[in-house]
């Protein structure tokens, strides 16, 4: 396990995946706001939710994220998109309604910046997410992302379209622990 200060990163468990079915992808709402996809509904056990893990797809690795102390599952992190040539890839997370505004989304970013940059030698971090996400937006500042722009109108969100930010996170920027 990888560990922050307040949060874990492990694999991916078969008994988290009902319950982040039910916290995270049936919240219809929060399901638009940060997958990019329109939402449909998912049958119970089916191998077609998100939160089922292809251990062999390279590209893409997912975690579970559980509080250091007692181990309760408290939402997903994701490095995805890598890509080994520019030697880049994106961050995504989502957390429990139960686990927000507690620093966890703060310490998830920390812990994948570490999973980037120490153990996959990454060179460049990516970060998407819609403009009026604030607590998204601070999770990443504070790990050292800068805004590199603005994506105008590029997310189709329940019936609008909505502007994203684009933050960026270099190795040489990075400094471990800082989260100013
Ligand atoms: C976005 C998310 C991961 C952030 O994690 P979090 O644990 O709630 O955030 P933190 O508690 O670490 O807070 C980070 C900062 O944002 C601020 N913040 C938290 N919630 C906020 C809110 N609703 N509005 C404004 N600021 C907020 C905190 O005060 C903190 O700032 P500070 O360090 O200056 O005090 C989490 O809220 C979440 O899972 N949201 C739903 C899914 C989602 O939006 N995922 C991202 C898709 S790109």
């Amino acid at each position: 396990m990888l560990k922050g200060s307040k949060v874990g990163l492990r694999a991916r468990h078969e008994d988290d995946i009902p319950i982040l079915q039910a916290e995270l992808h049936d919240d219809v709402v929060t399901h638009s706001r940060s997958y990019g996809q329109p939402w449909r509904p998912i049958t119970p056990g089916s191998k077609d939710s998100q939160f089922v893990v292809d251990d062999k797809e390279q590209g893409h690795v997912p975690f579970s994220v559980v509080e250091l102390d007692g181990g309760t599952l408290v939402g997903t992190a994701t490095l995805w998109r890598i890509d080994n040539h520019n030697r880049s890839a994106h961050i995504g997370l989502g957390l429990l309604p139960s686990a927000r505004g507690k620093g966890y989304g703060t310490d998830v970013v920390a812990v994948l910046c570490h999973y980037g940059f120490v153990v996959r030698g990454l060179q460049r971090l990516q970060i998407e997410t819609l403009s009026d996400n604030a607590a998204m937006l601070r999770s990443a500042e504070r790990n050292g992302f800068v805004r590199e722009g603005v994506l105008r109108s590029s997310a189709w969100v329940m019936g609008e379209f909505l502007d994203e930010v684009l933050l960026g996170l270099l190795v040489q920027d990075w400094k471990p622990d800082s989260q100013s």
